[in-house]
């Protein structure tokens, strides 16, 4: 990590906002002031002025019980009226809230009108199931317009999703749906991925299933499946209904109730350090006003005149936040695009924003730094030029990267906004304004109004400038997790006993502030790796490669890679029992595989050396240190700590 600090200290160049794009900005340098001189107040300003209330709110903040937060807590809303109805109330039912385009090149254009339309129709069908208030309902769903349907009518009846990425395996979804106790399954067929239909459905029916001596699954009582690959799959007269069928036969006329502030929106699972995904829960009002916000002044969005594209997936928190719940609520026009970066030709983005006249364009480093791979000429090939902001999430992006994205994607022109946030923050906390801030290529720089933020040490004393540490959160916001699915305790222990006497947020991440007291993140501090902007956890996969019949230890690290950021590298004890009796060859691979059965191909290591021995301290732990080195071909580090010094040049010879 050395190097890459004093890599990032040597950059120093700075790049002011375009005046005219500062003169047209939605943010504005009053914000901060307003924010400085009352929090509250202006949290409660923006919760009135960007959403709908059907009761309006008369308190803000309640911290009475930390960290267990409440805001907005007498008032009442509908998050999908705030999404959908408000907008066709408004007479901007005609503006198209949606432009899809699917991976083969079909497109549809979904007005706010029409959408409305169709969450009612689902709202009712959902209804008509026997969902309601409270209940949990798992999407399974590639990126269709479907998919933002089935979120918003989850929302419309008080009902609580919980998506699960379609790249995950029948087994993480099961363990999903069970965590959750979920009454419904909302998938498809199947969905476009790299020129071929990748099957959706044939995962659900079998993490229903007994398999594994699992049992049958037993809350899930329907599966509703979108038909959009055209695949073969099985049915189940009783449990399994067509959405094609069912939701247009629905009535139109669907009234949205208003729930509480603090009724439950989603769950969405992310790994932590240890083996067992988290749900982390958000809730109804707060969440809907911070995603609002930063969407409106983060990304500068003008409804009327912009066309957005978010690439997240809606199975991530990116694609809830900044696909569904803050461009609609804001009235946006956005992309929606169902396939990977580089099908069927490797300009495709390039192409739909083009096509599309994109203005707004958010997307993660591991994206930009594999662009830059394949080298300009690609997007010179496509006119950009209606690009004019261009967003970065998901981890760290280096300053080489960020000056490609600005110089080729943005013309040496736009400015770029490096958002930095987690699945339980919700929404953007730290980032540029960028009307407002000069920015500077890799740090994420300030936090957004409204945000109290700090670096600190090991005993939660500010660091200062100049100076790296730990970051934290020091003051509760609307948009925070309110919790973890079931396990409250795991919640406090998770992110707030480590600075338990100063009621600080603890986030994982290490960040150093530079002279201006500007943030640089510095990547996790813990056992909690970032592949491609996806967060794994090193326990999760190292349980999956123990539990196959071969393995008896297992040590998986993050190791630095050029284009993924971090890349999943394994060490694995084979049991001298399987060698006796199974050849070794090939037996890597098998373990990817089977890695990518498990939990999902995007946790398959890249690397997996079958060694002799971990190198463990004298109480037993694995110095995952030590293997990281290894992993990244550097020097081991000290080693004085380990039970048995010799082990890490037998590793080291095993690896080479
Ligand atoms: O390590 C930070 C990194 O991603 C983690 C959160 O991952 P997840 O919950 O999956 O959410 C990703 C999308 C919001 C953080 O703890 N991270 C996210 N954004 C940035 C980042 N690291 C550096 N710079 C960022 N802009």
């Amino acid at each position: 990590m050395s190097s890459q600090i004093d890599h990032l200290l040597s950059e120093t160049r700075r790049f002011a906002p375009p005046a005219q794009f500062a003169a047209d900005a939605v943010g504005t340098a009053e914000l901060y002031e307003r924010a400085a001189a009352d929090r509250e107040g202006f949290w409660a300003d923006q919760a009135r002025d960007l959403l709908h209330w059907h009761t309006p709110f008369t308190q803000v903040l309640d911290w009475t019980n930390p960290p267990f937060a409440e805001w907005f807590a007498d008032g009442e809303l509908n998050v999908a009226y705030n999404c959908l109805d408000r907008h066709v109330e408004a007479g901007n039912g005609e503006r198209v809230a949606l432009l899809w385009e699917g991976e083969p090149g079909e497109e549809r254009r979904i007005t706010y009108a029409e959408l409305t339309d169709e969450v009612k129709r689902v709202a009712n069908v959902l209804e008509g199931l026997g969902i309601g208030h409270g209940d949990r309902v798992a999407i399974y769903l590639p990126m269709i317009p479907e998919a933002v349907a089935a979120m918003l009518a989850v929302a419309r009846i008080g009902a609580i999703h919980s998506v699960v990425f379609g790249g995950f395996s029948a087994d993480s979804l099961r363990a999903r749906i069970d965590d959750a106790g979920a009454k419904l399954v909302i998938t498809a067929d199947g969905g476009y991925r790299k020129g071929k239909v990748s099957p959706l459905k044939p995962a659900v029916d079998m993490a229903l299933a007994d398999r594994n001596g699992s049992g049958e699954q037993e809350t899930v009582e329907h599966v509703l499946v979108v038909r959009r690959g055209g695949n073969d799959v099985e049915w189940n007269p009783e449990r399994d209904l067509w959405w094609h069928e069912a939701v247009p036969a629905a009535s139109a006329d669907h009234e949205a109730r208003p729930f509480p502030a603090e009724n439950p929106l989603f769950i969405l699972y992310t790994s932590g350090t240890t083996g067992k995904p988290k749900g982390i829960l958000h809730t109804s009002g707060g969440y809907l006003a911070q995603a609002a916000f930063t969407n409106r002044v983060v990304h500068d969005v003008h409804p009327e005149s912009d066309v957005y594209w978010c690439t997240a997936d809606i199975g991530w928190i990116t694609g809830h936040t900044y696909v569904t719940y803050g461009p609609l609520a804001n009235g946006a026009t956005q992309v929606l695009y169902e396939g990977t970066p580089d099908t069927p030709h490797p300009g495709r983005w390039w192409e739909v924003i083009e096509k599309y006249g994109v203005s707004i364009f958010y997307t993660a480093p591991t994206a930009i730094r594999s662009f830059m791979k394949i080298g300009r000429e690609v997007p010179q090939r496509f006119d950009l030029s209606s690009l004019r902001l261009l967003g970065s999430v998901g981890e760290p992006i280096n300053p080489e990267a960020w000056v490609w994205y600005r110089n080729i994607i943005g013309r040496e022109s736009t400015p770029i906004v490096d958002t930095w946030w987690q699945t339980e923050t919700g929404a953007i906390m730290i980032s540029a304004l960028p009307g407002i801030t000069e920015t500077k290529p890799g740090s994420a720089q300030v936090p957004i109004p409204g945000i109290a933020i700090d670096v600190v040490d090991d005993s939660g004393e500010h660091v200062g400038n100049g100076n790296g540490g730990l970051l934290v959160i020091t003051e509760p916001w609307p948009s925070m997790l309110r919790g973890i699915w079931g396990d409250p305790e795991r919640y406090k222990e998770t992110y707030w006993d480590k600075f338990a006497d100063k009621g600080y947020y603890f986030a994982g991440d290490g960040a150093r502030l530079d002279e201006d007291g500007d943030v640089w993140l510095l990547g996790r501090v813990d056992d909690v790796m970032n592949v491609s902007g996806h967060r794994l956890s090193t326990a999760e996969i190292e349980s999956a490669l123990v539990a196959h019949e071969s393995t008896a230890e297992a040590a998986v690290v993050g190791a630095a890679d050029e284009t993924t950021g971090q890349a999943v590298v394994a060490f694995v004890i084979i049991k001298q029992s399987f060698l006796k009796a199974h050849e070794p060859e090939g037996l890597a691979g098998t373990l990817r595989t089977w890695v990518g059965e498990q939990i999902g191909a995007i946790a398959r290591p890249r690397d997996i050396y079958i060694v002799g021995e971990l190198p463990k301290t004298r109480s037993g732990k694995i110095m995952r240190r030590l293997l990281r080195d290894v992993a990244e071909g550097r020097e081991v580090g000290d080693t004085t700590t380990l039970a048995d010094t010799a082990v890490m040049s037998v590793i080291s010879k095993q690896v080479k």
